[in-house]
């Protein structure tokens, strides 16, 4: 691939063609909060919060899954782009339970990054919330939707990197969850229980059952 330049915040950077805004703009030390990406599996675009501004372009577009072209323009410092990404955050904190006092991945969780690093104490919206019964049969990890961002990252890795397609999205609208097929408990899929998926989800959704009260990462 060749190189190219494009412009980010008023930076001239050079990158190779093709590779993502986010990638591209990590290169030349501009940092994009991000939620769904990871640079080791195949981005799915699904939290909206790496959104930046094109020039050009019609909407704010979501930059881990976005490809650099020659000359491109990009801001990822806008007011548009910060309430893009504002509003992001406090929709998926209007559906999330708060208990982030005894929750295992306090201290390391991006949502709970993201929450301080745009100062919301509390979202503006109060809405309908999930009430999933936490999953607790197999003897490994615990799966509490509640809390699930429906980033996809356990789906991505379980069928990536594990090749066991364990888990996957269902259902559509709110109702969308990540379960395994039929909702059947994690014993009766092909589940390895390698812990892949506990590793890569960025919030409690997914927490190892020995680790319980014992530290936190
Ligand atoms: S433990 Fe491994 S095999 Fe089981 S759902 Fe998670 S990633 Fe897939
Ligand atoms: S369980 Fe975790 S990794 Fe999987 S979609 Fe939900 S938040 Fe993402
Ligand atoms: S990080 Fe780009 S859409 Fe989630």
């Amino acid at each position: 691939m060749r190189e190219i330049i494009i412009t980010i915040d008023g930076q001239q950077v050079k990158a190779r063609e093709g590779i993502s805004i986010l990638e591209a703009a990590k290169r030349a030390g501009i940092e994009i909060p991000h939620l769904c990406y990871r640079d080791d599996l195949t981005p799915l675009a699904a939290c909206r919060l790496c959104v930046v501004e094109v020039e050009g372009a019609r909407t704010l577009v979501a930059s881990c899954a976005y490809p650099i072209a020659d000359k491109m323009v990009i801001r990822t410092d806008t007011k548009r782009v910060q309430e893009a990404r504002r509003l992001v955050i406090e929709f998926l904190l209007s559906d999330h339970p708060y208990d982030c006092m005894t929750c295992e991945k306090s201290g390391s969780c991006l949502l709970e990054k993201y929450a301080y690093d745009f100062g919301i104490r509390k979202p503006r919206f109060e809405g309908e919330k999930h009430q999933y019964e936490i999953r607790q049969a197999n003897p490994f990890f615990e799966r509490d939707y509640n809390k699930c961002i429906l980033c996809g990252r356990c789906v991505t890795v379980c069928h990536e990197v594990q090749y066991c397609a364990a888990v996957d999205y269902a259902r559509r609208g709110f109702a969308t969850k990540i379960a395994a097929p039929f909702d059947r408990s994690m014993q009766e899929t092909p589940c390895v229980f390698c812990g892949n998926c506990v590793s890569v989800c960025p919030v409690g959704a997914l927490t190892e059952k020995a680790g319980r009260f014992q530290g936190r990462e």
